[in-house]
């Protein structure tokens, strides 16, 4: 089997993946047709066409207005379980949801109707598909620390539902320093802690991801090799980073994915994963983003497995969960 064949064919962990940003164009306009919601653009190819994106807040708008669609728990359910398919092609074997509730609440739609349809399409996912999952919710960083509250008291009646919090949006300007207060809050009740830092923003706010927020990854981190000492604490700690490679292409982060820092970033020791982000808005889901790599950046066979087995590593499955996951990449190299 070549690299990309067996990149492909591994099983592996997504840990950086916002459901809202799998919400295909063509799913966009069935949900808008259903609910009677008005789009800007006049067709699926028009909405397409829209995606050329120059930074991350030019891709914010519009992947909000995107979900504007989403109204009821089936549209969750949907888009959801729309995305479980496109893992499990891709030998995804477990999955953890970054979900967005402020986009939703914001427009009156019930915390309980985005937690029940998501929920229910993971566990359709665990019976049907093998996949396990689970959900992180976000809170959008260009909101006050005080919304996030709201949304965290909001969010209580289903604790048993996510595993933990992250940080997400309009990153430059918004420190994770912002949140300290509800972060603590949110360690208290015993929630897994990540935060999005060093994808536009520098340095700096992946030190106060891990100081303040007491984060157990950084979600993106790219930016973190603009500082020595940050990298060789990174790596010292084994703290993971989620890397993006196709959004950070789409996003501008990168010029060209023949640039882009996943092998440097392997090579300095850190826990790096590769993950597709908003899959539907840049270009592929989790197979894509390592055919990408494979092909701009030459990778080889040992670091396509260090890349797997860090998925493995860094994900917050239960520990019986991950030796077997563990196991099973060892029984797939043996056999290819
Ligand atoms: N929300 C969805 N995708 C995001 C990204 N790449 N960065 C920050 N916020 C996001
Ligand atoms: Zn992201």
């Amino acid at each position: 089997m070549d690299t990309l064949a067996l990149a492909k064919a591994l099983p592996k962990a997504e840990l950086h993946i916002h459901i809202e940003g799998s919400l295909e164009p063509e799913l966009i306009f069935a949900l808008a047709q259903r609910n009677g919601v008005s789009l800007a653009y006049a067709s699926v190819d028009a909405l397409r066409e829209a995606y050329a994106f120059t930074d991350l807040q030019s891709f914010l708008d519009i992947y909000y207005a995107g979900a504007s669609v989403l109204l009821k728990e089936d549209d969750f359910f949907d888009m959801a379980w729309a995305y479980f398919e496109k893992a499990k092609a891709d030998n995804v074997v477990h999955a953890e949801l970054f979900f967005d509730p402020q986009t939703h609440t914001e427009r009156g739609v019930d915390m309980g109707v985005v937690i029940g349809g998501l929920k229910r399409a993971c566990e359709k996912a665990e019976q049907d598909l093998g996949i396990s999952s689970a959900l992180i919710l976000c809170f959008l960083r260009h909101l006050s620390e005080d919304e996030a509250f709201a949304t965290l008291e909001a969010a209580m009646p289903y604790r048993d539902a996510f595993i933990g919090v992250g940080l997400d949006s309009s990153e430059v300007g918004h420190p994770p320093s912002k949140f300290s207060r509800v972060f603590a809050r949110c360690r208290e009740l015993g929630l897994h802690i990540v935060a999005h830092a060093g994808e536009e923003g520098p340095p700096a706010y992946i030190w106060e991801a891990l100081d303040d927020l007491k984060v157990e990854r950084i979600d993106h981190g790219v930016r973190c090799l603009e500082d020595d000492k940050l990298v060789m604490q990174l790596a010292r700690t084994r703290l993971p980073l989620t890397v993006c490679p196709l959004s950070n292409l789409k996003l501008c982060v990168v010029d060209d994915m023949k640039d882009h820092p996943l092998k440097r970033l392997l090579h300095a020791g850190l826990c790096a994963t590769v993950n597709s982000d908003d899959p539907a808005y840049f270009g592929g889901y989790m197979n894509a983003n390592f055919e990408a790599c494979v092909n701009a950046l030459g990778l080889n066979r040992a670091e396509v497995v260090q890349l797997v087995r860090n998925s493995f590593e860094a994900s917050f499955v239960e520990e019986g969960r991950r030796a077997a996951l563990m196991a099973s990449v060892d029984a797939m190299l043996a056999s290819s």
